[in-house]
């Protein structure tokens, strides 16, 4: 069966059906209402949500599906103690598909291992949120015409955004992308993407501090919010919450033919000058995401009993019950998952749910 939990779930080709599908979701919405009737999608979300909760709900209601579930967790048994398997194991005997937001790393993929029904991450911690990938993606192709050969700079809180390493994760799967980190020491990249992802498929990075030494290369700018609610330390925040603001004088220095990607919510780093500019492309982003969840729920169910679509089975956990993940809001320090790591090509030990580095 087919969950996606880490856009590396999906091969390059089944990412191209997927924004195939959406493009013509698009151009033909008709043809597809009612093709998911009788089927339902549950929405389990422990962690706020505005656009990928409602995007994923309207995606279903235009294919003429149900949607169940809950956006407040505390309304759930798991206030009384109820654990992410046992509740997907529950929701699977109401559900034809879960899509699951959690604030713990690693819970959607603990989740599948006893998952009856495709389970979809939308959004674990600060770790990984692929269906804001395919809106990316599908966002680039539109406004550029192609995702190939792109340079992208992403600005902002690298070290706690999870839509920045899912979609440098899935722009390892397209030729010539050229990559610029533009962030403050505090809020850098983590290694695990510089390293496993960066280094080990050959995409050029770099790290720069202000935004106007590379305006004028980019054909995106990926514009992120800082957030606040990952930060442990609240003097921390408040030194680096204001590092990079989009404004129309910076506008100015950037190509004529540029999109500016935010997966939104935005707080100050894009002043709403900038919202008239035709190159903003955040607001249409946001619509990319209703199509490409329509279609991500077509492809998860047609694909669901076909073995040519299964998960990657390339690697096999270490387990080691004397080792422990780093992370505390690992899954494995949360509920009683099992202590599982992978070793990577360069010799890292790392957590299986979160990729935290462990030895
Ligand atoms: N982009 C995104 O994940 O937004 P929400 O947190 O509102 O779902």
């Amino acid at each position: 069966m087919k969950h996606l939990i880490d856009p590396t779930d999906l091969t390059k080709p089944e990412i191209d059906e997927i924004i195939s599908l959406a493009q013509d979701i698009i151009a033909h919405r008709e043809r597809y209402q009612g093709s998911m009737s009788h089927k339902k999608l549950a929405t389990l979300f422990y962690e706020p949500s505005t656009r990928t909760r409602l995007s994923f709900t309207s995606a279903m209601m235009e294919l003429g599906g149900n949607v169940l579930g809950f956006s407040d967790a505390r309304s759930s048994s798991v206030s009384k103690g109820e654990s992410v398997q046992d509740t997907v194991r529950v929701v699977g005997c109401f559900a034809d598909v879960i899509a699951m937001r959690h604030h713990i790393e690693g819970a959607q993929l603990y989740a599948t291992e006893v998952s009856t029904v495709p389970i979809i991450n939308a959004g674990d911690g600060s770790h990984s949120h692929p269906t804001q990938t395919l809106t990316d993606l599908l966002t680039i192709q539109r406004e550029l015409g192609h995702i190939d050969g792109i340079t992208i700079g992403f600005c902002g809180d690298l070290r706690f955004g999870r839509t920045v390493h899912s979609l440098i994760k899935a722009l390892s799967r397209y030729k010539d992308i050229k990559v610029i980190l533009i962030a403050p020491d505090e809020l850098k990249l983590p290694d695990y993407i510089k390293q496993d992802v960066c280094e080990r498929t050959g995409i050029p990075y770099r790290e720069v501090t202000t935004m106007e030494e590379v305006m004028g290369e980019l054909d995106v700018l990926y514009m992120t919010r800082v957030q606040k609610e990952r930060f442990l330390d609240e003097d921390e925040f408040d030194r680096v919450k204001d590092s990079f603001v989009l404004d129309a004088a910076r506008m100015a220095l950037a190509k004529k033919k540029m999109a500016v990607l935010h997966p939104l919510p935005r707080v100050n780093e894009i002043l709403t000058e900038v919202d008239s500019d035709p190159r903003a492309a955040y607001f249409r982003q946001v619509e990319n995401g209703k199509f490409v969840r329509e279609a991500l729920i077509v492809k998860l169910l047609e694909w669901k009993d076909d073995p040519e679509h299964g998960m990657p089975s390339d690697e096999t956990p270490v387990e080691d019950p004397e080792l422990r993940c780093p992370n505390k809001k690992c899954i494995c320090n949360n509920e009683h998952a099992p202590h599982r790591f992978r070793l990577t090509e360069n010799g890292v030990l790392r957590c299986w749910y979160c990729d935290s580095k462990v030895r």
